[in-house]
């Protein structure tokens, strides 16, 4: 059934976003870590629920193209603008549906991961029990599914923001552009106002009021101003998935991961704890959390109950931080902080090992090692062996720490990309196509990548039909043809020479930038 009336998301699209979490790699990592044997990615059948414009659905169709990707989603405006991304980029393995969730069944077939984000707390009450009865129906006996939702108690203090702004927007008339300015403008007068600026009512509206500066509009609408959003505890989804012969099988995302927490806070959990649901809730009651990305599978499967680090074997692992220093002191007893890409990563250490597994990958970056290449690596820099010398943790356990503090990313299927810019350079189509109306873009590591103006203008000449002398001769000409100023004292430069010694330094800086951020393809005219 296609849907006929327009829906709030045909009246303000959800902004087309990719979630590195619920890409089936990452799925993979965590059913693997949990020690099961998820389906082989590089076949994959993937379907997405509530997949908006593809997004996120497409990226992963461009960079597997043995798998087979679905995506549904009611808004017919949507779907036809994912659509019309698909025949762009000419891809065959991936089909978008303008239908409801609760027009699939059995003959939709099986998948071996299911994904279902920002919609399970958005949707009414039989469309969120049907998200589930598909996960139990239509999930391949050892396929992993995916769906984040709203949580308590972290929503509470976020949900008595929504009701405010709900009521006053209510009263309201105007698009939805007019009635999200509408809900912002209330709110920031509303924090002023307040009569007792020393009340934890005060506080709890100023902190939502700077949250929500940092969002954008659909979110806004779609999350405080959406007819629908119940948030749920983790408990309660845990309990709804088992009635339908589902059990939870761990986080995507590792932020308030039980193993993140301080020793002490652990030591508190543990004692509350029982099983590993009860576990979760307790540690959201620790944590006061707001969202949750679960990972869920058949009930008769059997998942171990902490990730194991003998479970890295035979993976691949990318940086996910950075040395803060230019070049961190490897052998000396020196204290090294790394940054993570999450806000509030960051490790500081004088372990020499780990200081030394986190450089190697960070020098490897975009590209992901093997647990050999990252030995050798570790082996170099620190310039002695650090095998069967005794006590300490072993480079798996680094890893798995590391993956879990948001400090590395571990792969079973590692992104292709090329590191380098190689002689004819090519930009992933996707990104491409992506920047002609956007500054953000897509990597092929599935991140959101925010371009600079310069690399934003260049990369339609990235199609690998071009060397990096030609590429130079296009911006060049485009100079000169006044697409960009360059000016030297004040003075606008026109001189055809002096703009390519300019422009040459700057492409290649550009250049550089591409590749780092995963979007530079392997091209068949670079052998
Ligand atoms: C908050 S948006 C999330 C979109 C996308 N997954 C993301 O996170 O960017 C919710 C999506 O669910 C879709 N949706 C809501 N009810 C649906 C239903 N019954 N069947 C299919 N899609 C639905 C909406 O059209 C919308 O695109």
């Amino acid at each position: 059934m296609s849907s006929t009336s327009p829906t709030s998301y045909d009246e303000l699209p959800y902004a087309d976003n990719c979630f590195p979490y619920s890409h089936p790699d990452n799925l993979a990592v965590v059913a693997t870590l949990y020690g099961l044997e998820p389906p082989a990615l590089a076949t994959c059948r993937v379907l997405e629920l509530g997949c908006a414009g593809g997004g996120n659905l497409i990226p992963m169709a461009l960079t597997l193209p043995s798998g087979t990707f679905v995506g549904v989603d009611l808004s017919a405006r949507q779907v036809a603008a994912g659509q019309e991304t698909i025949a762009a980029l000419g891809l065959k393995n991936i089909d978008l549906k303008a239908i409801s969730i609760t027009n699939i069944d059995r003959s939709f077939g099986t998948f071996d991961y299911i994904l279902c984000h920002g919609v399970y707390s958005w949707v009414p009450e039989p469309v969120r029990e049907k998200i589930l009865a598909i996960c139990a129906e239509n999930l391949t006996p050892n396929g992993v599914a995916y769906i984040s939702y709203n949580t308590y108690p972290g929503w509470h203090q976020r949900g008595l923001v929504r009701e405010i702004l709900n009521y006053h927007v209510g009263r309201t008339t105007g698009s939805p552009r007019d009635r999200v300015e509408s809900a912002r403008v209330f709110l920031e007068t509303l924090v002023r106002a307040v009569p007792r600026q020393d009340t934890s009512y005060a506080r709890i509206l100023q902190s939502e009021m700077e949250f929500l500066r940092g969002v954008n509009d659909s979110y806004l609408f779609h999350e405080h101003l959406e007819e629908t959003n119940r948030p749920c505890y983790v408990h309660e989804f845990c309990d709804r998935a088992a009635g339908h012969g589902l059990r939870y099988l761990g986080e995507a995302d590792s932020e308030g991961l039980i193993e993140a927490l301080p020793p002490d806070s652990r030591a508190v959990l543990e004692q509350w704890s029982g099983d590993r649901v009860s576990r979760e809730q307790y540690l959201d009651f620790l944590c006061n959390r707001t969202f949750r990305r679960s990972l869920i599978c058949h009930n008769d499967v059997q998942p171990a109950t902490v990730p194991s680090a003998s479970r890295i074997i035979g993976m691949f692992v990318s940086a996910s931080a950075r040395p803060q220093s230019e070049n961190p002191e490897i052998t000396s007893d020196k204290v090294e902080t790394f940054v993570g890409r999450r806000a509030g990563a960051v490790l500081s250490t004088n372990h020499s090992l780990v200081k030394a597994v986190l450089t190697a990958l960070y020098e490897a970056r975009p590209r992901a090692l093997t647990l050999t290449e990252i030995k050798t690596q570790a082996r170099s820099l620190l310039g002695r062996d650090f095998e069967n010398v005794g006590q300490g943790p072993t480079v798996a356990d680094i890893l798995l720490k590391a993956h879990l503090g948001n400090m590395a990313s571990l792969h079973v299927h590692p992104p292709i990309l090329a590191n380098d810019i190689g002689d004819h350079p090519e930009v992933s189509p996707l990104a491409r196509l992506q920047s002609r109306t956007s500054e953000r873009v897509t990597s092929l590591s599935h991140r959101t990548v925010e371009l600079e103006p310069f690399d934003r203008a260049i990369l339609p000449w990235l199609d690998g039909t071009r060397d990096s002398a030609q590429v130079l001769d296009a911006v060049v000409n485009s100079v000169l043809a006044g697409d960009f100023r360059l000016e030297q004292d004040g003075q606008q430069l026109l001189d055809r020479e002096q703009i390519r010694k300019l422009m040459g330094a700057e492409l290649e800086l550009s250049l550089a930038r591409i590749a780092e951020a995963a979007l530079m393809m392997h091209s068949t005219n670079n052998i």
